[in-house]
């Protein structure tokens, strides 16, 4: 077992082969999101790719000749992921999956005003780039009575972590989000999936000074998450240990908070 998953949705993939699979990954251009748009692409299905590195996302095209629509665009620029959404639908028609991935972390501490623009940064993009991902694609997946809309968080999301703050709270922010659209949602034959990688080996993490435990290749989480994604999880930790990792630092802050504070 390779993740851990609690509670099922209409399960996507069986009701359609992988070869007709649509999806819709942003953040395509590297990391988790290329690696997801490479496992879904070499299974035959069609990936409406977004990112800003245009040249990334025309190297993955040529690598798969008719499969891969390139969007370069921004997950802050609404408008541009509506033309995306409307150009994509009208070509390909209406996706099965929109896997709102692309993100971005930056250290952050609030005593200093210079990082008041990387909190803003970070916020816009893992968070609301979110929403605005899933925006167009909400109306006609519902009229369509089925898809999954999939947003990838963190296990930094499960606590808030020292020097990451705007990153922790991006993170929570979006495991609340996606439950909140999920009840939203609920009976529409769309379900909403929250995925949280533990640390996966991309450009993210490359810069880490410290210890990465149960670090995954992208390669590896991207086809755990496919696995989730396809048995109709809602909520899942790739991979399991570190479920186990986030339970153990939430007792711990519990007991410290209790120890300081009687009332909590
Ligand atoms: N790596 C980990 O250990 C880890 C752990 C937990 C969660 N995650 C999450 O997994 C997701 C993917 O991260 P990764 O590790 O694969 O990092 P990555 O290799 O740095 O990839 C980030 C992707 O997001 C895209 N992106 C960033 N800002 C964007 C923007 N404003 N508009 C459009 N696309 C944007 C980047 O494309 P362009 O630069 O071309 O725009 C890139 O394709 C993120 O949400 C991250 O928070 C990662």
């Amino acid at each position: 077992m390779g993740s851990t998953c609690k509670g099922y949705a209409v399960v996507v993939s069986r009701l359609k082969p992988e070869q007709s699979l649509r999806l819709v990954i942003s953040g395509a251009s590297s990391g988790l999101g290329l690696a997801l748009a490479r496992h879904y692409l070499e299974r035959g299905a069609t990936v409406a790719a977004f990112a800003r590195r245009a040249d990334l996302l025309q190297a993955l095209a040529a690598e798969f000749p008719g499969k891969v629509y390139c969007y370069p665009l921004d997950v802050r620029d609404p408008v541009a992921i509506r033309h995306a959404a409307d150009d994509f639908i009208a070509r390909a028609g209406v996706p099965d999956v929109v896997i709102a991935n692309a993100g971005v972390s930056v250290g952050t501490l609030t005593e200093y005003a210079e990082d008041l623009a990387a909190f803003q940064q970070v916020i816009d993009i893992n968070v609301l780039g979110m929403v605005k991902t899933f925006q167009p694609f909400v109306a006609p997946m519902r009229a369509a009575k089925r898809g999954a809309l999939v947003g990838i968080a963190s296990v930094a999301g499960f606590r808030g972590l020292p020097g990451a703050g705007a990153y922790s709270a991006s993170k929570a922010a979006a495991i609340s989000y996606l439950e909140s659209l999920r009840v939203e949602l609920h009976g529409s034959g769309v379900s909403v999936v929250t995925l949280c990688p533990g640390y996966i080996k991309t450009a993210m993490t490359a810069r880490n000074p410290y210890p990465m435990p149960f670090m995954l290749a992208p390669e590896v989480a991207a086809a755990r998450m496919v696995r989730a994604i396809e048995r109709g999880a809602l909520f899942c930790v790739v991979p399991w240990q570190m479920a186990l990792v986030g339970r153990m630092l939430r007792l711990w802050y519990i007991q410290k908070c209790t120890l300081c504070t009687p009332s909590i």
